[in-house]
């Protein structure tokens, strides 16, 4: 009775896996199937280059998002489609689910090339970093409060208080995220070169925001942790 009872419930468990949405990738096959993506991803999703995302611990339901996005021509970038192309649902599960597993690397505090800077004599010289500190707090008073009378969103609703994103509605984390890429991602989203999200959310938002805005926001969010 009770071998019985147990082979219920799995094949149970089984049936109410089927499908891609609830599908489980496999993390071991993910890890074989993304040694193409590590010359541009990096080792375990942490890219060196900071226009190349880093995909370590992104929601396996963004990812996979993305992936199709690219892949039937929605999401537009030359890298990518091309890549995309050649991968079948099972092998998109499997890689988002290997990089969900990953742990993301922190970022250094960013340099910024001031010009005002390099008139300075050298004992002065800050780095910039009073700068960036300054631009940092801008951006994180963006991130909690957004800007109510100019109608840009509070970043904090959907993308989470520490940028952790949220999984079941497949809004991306963000946490130490490399700033270049969060800069051009926000510019497509403006300039509206980046619209697969069906309700465009993100292009409400980032047409609003001033290029400084952007900047500033995009520092406070790679230094998320
Ligand atoms: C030749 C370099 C290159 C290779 C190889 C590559 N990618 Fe990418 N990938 C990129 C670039 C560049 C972007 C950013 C595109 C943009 O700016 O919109 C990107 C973006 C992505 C994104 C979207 C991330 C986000 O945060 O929105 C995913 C997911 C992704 N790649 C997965 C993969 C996978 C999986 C592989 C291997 C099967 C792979 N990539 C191989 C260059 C590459
Ligand atoms: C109403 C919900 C919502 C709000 C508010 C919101 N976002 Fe987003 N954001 C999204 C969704 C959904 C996506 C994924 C879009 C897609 O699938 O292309 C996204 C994507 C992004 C990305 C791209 C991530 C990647 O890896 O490519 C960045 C960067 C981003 N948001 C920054 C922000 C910032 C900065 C703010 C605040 C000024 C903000 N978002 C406010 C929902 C939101």
């Amino acid at each position: 009775m009770k071998k019985k009872l147990l082979a219920f419930s799995l094949a149970l468990s089984f049936s109410s896996a089927s499908g891609i949405l609830h599908a489980e990738g496999n993390i071991s096959a993910g890890k074989e199937k993304a040694a193409s993506c590590v010359s541009c991803h990096g080792d375990n999703g942490n890219s060196m280059v900071s226009t190349f995302p880093k995909l370590a611990q992104q929601h396996s339901s963004y990812l996979i998002n993305q992936l199709q996005a690219f892949k039937n021509g929605t999401r537009n970038n030359p890298m990518m489609s091309a890549i995309a192309m050649g991968l079948t649902d099972k092998d998109m599960l499997d890689i988002a689910a290997y990089y969900a597993a990953q742990k993301i690397s922190a970022n250094e505090l960013p340099v910024l090339d001031d010009e005002d800077e390099d008139d300075k004599p050298a004992e002065k010289k800050s780095g910039g970093e009073d700068k960036i500190q300054s631009l940092i707090a801008q951006g994180s008073d963006l991130y909690r409060n957004g800007d109510l009378t100019r109608e840009v969103s509070a970043c904090i609703a959907c993308h989470g208080p520490f940028g952790e994103g949220n999984k079941p509605a497949a809004f991306p984390a963000l946490r130490s995220q490399h700033a270049d890429y969060i800069i051009k991602a926000l510019t497509d989203f403006k300039s509206g070169s980046r619209s697969n999200n069906p309700e465009n959310m993100m292009h409400m938002i980032a047409k609003k925001m001033t290029d400084e805005e952007i900047k500033a926001v995009a520092y406070r969010i790679s230094m998320m942790k």
